[in-house]
């Protein structure tokens, strides 16, 4: 049993990840959500994405709709959780898929957290495949970096001025102490990340070792 959460990137086929395609072609159905009540994919870039990849990687799946409507409502996270958990007694093996990259502002995560709580196994047994997020894209397009040098970047919702916020530290110096971070209650370090020697600690390491070190501090 393996819950795949597959970022399809910003719309663009071609910006999917290896990882991604890769696990849309070995899973046994995909649940693909839907803004329209009759579940119909007519208006769904999601869908045109999976449904280019399948015509053009040669493979075909089952399609499990999910109606999505946008409203933040816990019984629509449910309703759809509740699918996932009706099709893991019919699939080994599920993909859930979002736009752009999981980690911003995807349903992804209202799912995994009911997920977390109403069955761990599936949560310990789900993998979340990262993408390029929209704005990477954006960047791409017009050749302006988002951060450069000694700048940094700020996501802002739109809809509301006054939010908590994740922050991303990066390009530490080696030997040097991280007290200058005032963290909140959520930091990670993340150290090598897909190098030898990769770590995660779930707490901020005190002195930096390693060039390739990232600290986060969650929302
Ligand atoms: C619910 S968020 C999803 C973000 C997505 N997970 C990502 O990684 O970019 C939707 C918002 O992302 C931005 N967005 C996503 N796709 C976009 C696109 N193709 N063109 C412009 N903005 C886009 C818009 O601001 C939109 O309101």
């Amino acid at each position: 049993m393996k819950l795949n959460m597959v970022s399809l990137g910003p719309g663009d086929y071609e910006l999917i990840t290896l990882k991604a395609l890769k696990a849309l072609q070995s899973c046994d159905a995909i649940c693909i959500p839907t803004k329209s009540a009759n579940n119909s994919f007519e208006k769904s870039m999601t869908y045109k994405i999976v449904k280019k990849l399948m015509d053009e990687f040669s493979f075909e799946k089952t399609i499990i709709p999910m109606y999505s409507p946008m409203r933040f409502k816990q019984e629509d996270w449910q309703r759809q959780v509740d699918i996932v958990f009706d099709s893991f007694k019919l699939y080994e093996d599920l993909c859930f898929v979002t736009l752009g990259d999981s980690a911003v502002y995807s349903t992804v995560y209202y799912l995994l957290d009911i997920i977390k709580e109403q069955n761990r196994a599936i949560y310990d047994n789900c993998e979340v495949i990262p993408g390029v997020t929209s704005f990477s894209h954006a960047s791409a397009k017009v050749k302006k970096p988002l951060c450069v040098g000694d700048s940094s970047f700020i996501i802002r919702p739109l809809h509301k001025r006054k939010v908590p916020f994740t922050t991303v530290y990066m390009r530490p110096k080696v030997g040097m102490q991280t007290d200058i971070i005032k963290d909140k209650k959520d930091i990670y370090t993340f150290e090598n990340l897909n190098y030898e020697g990769e770590e995660i600690l779930n707490y901020k390491k005190e002195r930096v070792d390693k060039y390739m070190t990232l600290f986060i501090d969650f929302v």
